[in-house]
């Protein structure tokens, strides 16, 4: 164990300890279930850096290599989403300018970029979902990115204009390696937008299911700006958005232009409501403890009723969920899933059975699980036709 923070070396604060849990997206063939990767899975408060973070995590290799499930692609409301951003990010830089994405994934963002006239780049250690990137003729490097790759982008390729990255800043422990890397490949008067889950949505929607082994962190705005600064760069602005249940968007860069007031705003906001102190999320223990009682309560209701309950969407977050729970096969009898990666294997560590997406109206189940709530706009829109109840799993509290 580990207890150090990876940001500036803090003795952690542990507050919350789920036990033994495996890969969140690493789902199973059945001849695969007795060689399945366990680690602890806790995490802890900097007292220093206020850098929330898990206290262990597996080998960055075990989970991104060349069979990651998951495909940004996978939602509308995202993709539509990412368009949107690329028009923001726009606002900064000039047509025709150089941008790269960090954890470029299956190209989403970067095809949005280029049909804008940018120059892209991406960089994704995951090579099957870079394949899908490259088939789009999105020029990816196979790699992690830090400062050691940063360097070697930047004698190839030149600086860039912006630097991009969505849901990837907080799968990576060295951030320190990573900042470096953007200090050194950013023009002078370049841009670097990034966006993460926030700890403050995280926090009041209970939802633990955001923790698991690729979350490394979860970012406040006080944590993010101290890194920034210990980085030579400036956090000059910052922007909520409403995906993946609370998400925060944040704008740095290495000139002088003005530090616009969402930044005091938020600072504040996280000071008054004690995001910086270890009791709110000792709190947010018990708030968990008693959600997974709950929702494990009302799927057993259920089922002594002699009720069928599936899951909708094998997300990552399920796997807290499910493993934290010990919900298995004799509660969830499957789950719907889009991703064919995903079809006929089962669930890490509960070992569901997924099945093809296709089959849901068909089935007609009176009772799912929805586990990708984050999505929850865009599902309910479009299984308006379903007659079942969709539980939430976190809702209940
Ligand atoms: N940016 C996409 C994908 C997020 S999933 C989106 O928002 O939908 C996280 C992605 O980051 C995965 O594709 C994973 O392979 C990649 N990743 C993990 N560690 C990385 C690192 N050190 N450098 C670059 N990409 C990384
Ligand atoms: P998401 O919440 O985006 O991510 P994560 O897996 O990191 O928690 O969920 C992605 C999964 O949800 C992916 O396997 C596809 C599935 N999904 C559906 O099955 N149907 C849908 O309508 C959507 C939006 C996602
Ligand atoms: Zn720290």
């Amino acid at each position: 164990m580990n207890n150090r923070c990876k940001v500036c070396g803090g003795v952690l604060k542990q507050f919350i300890d789920f036990g033994k849990m495996p890969l969140a997206n690493r789902f199973l063939k059945s001849n695969e279930f007795d060689k399945e990767y366990y680690f602890n899975l806790a995490v802890g408060l900097c007292p220093i850096c206020h850098m929330v973070q898990l206290i262990n995590q597996p080998n960055p290799n075990l989970m991104f290599n060349n069979e990651y499930p998951f495909f940004s692609s996978s939602s509308t409301i995202m993709k539509t989403h990412f368009s949107e951003m690329v028009d923001n990010v726009l606002g900064f830089i000039k047509p025709g300018d150089f941008v790269i994405e960090i954890g470029s994934n299956d190209g989403t963002m970067l095809s949005s970029f280029r049909e804008k006239g940018c120059n892209v780049l991406g960089i994704e250690p995951s090579s099957n979902v870079a394949k899908v990137a490259s088939l789009k003729d999105i020029p990816t490097i196979v790699d992690f990115f830090n400062e050691y790759t940063a360097s070697y982008i930047c004698s190839e390729y030149g600086k860039a204009n912006a630097i991009i990255a969505t849901n990837v800043m907080c799968h990576i422990p060295d951030l320190n390696s990573v900042l470096q890397g953007v200090y050194n490949l950013l023009e002078d008067n370049g841009v670097f937008v990034f966006e993460d889950p926030y700890i403050v949505d995280i926090i009041d929607n209970v939802s633990y299911d955001q923790i698991y082994d690729e979350h490394v962190f979860l970012f406040s705005i006080s944590s993010i700006h101290k890194i920034i600064s210990r980085n030579g760069m400036r956090l000059f602005m910052v922007s909520h958005q409403n995906v993946h249940g609370g998400s925060m968007r944040y704008y740095i860069c290495k000139d002088n232009r003005p530090i616009h007031s969402s930044i005091n705003k938020f600072i504040n906001l996280e000071n008054i409501l004690g995001y910086n102190y270890i009791d709110i999320y000792n709190r947010f223990a018990i708030k968990v403890k008693e959600s997974s009682f709950r929702f494990k309560s009302i799927l057993e209701e259920l089922k002594n009723c002699g009720e069928n309950i599936v899951g909708y969407a094998a997300t990552s977050k399920s796997t807290t969920i499910l493993n934290y729970a010990n919900i298995d096969n004799n509660l969830i009898s499957c789950i719907y899933d889009t991703t064919p990666e995903k079809w006929y294997k089962y669930t890490p560590g509960t070992h569901i059975q997924i099945i093809p997406y296709s089959k849901f109206k068909k089935d007609n189940p009176r009772h799912s699980v929805l586990f990708a709530w984050n999505h929850k706009k865009e599902i309910l829109e479009k299984e308006k036709w379903y007659s079942g109840k969709f539980i939430i799993p976190h809702e209940n509290i």
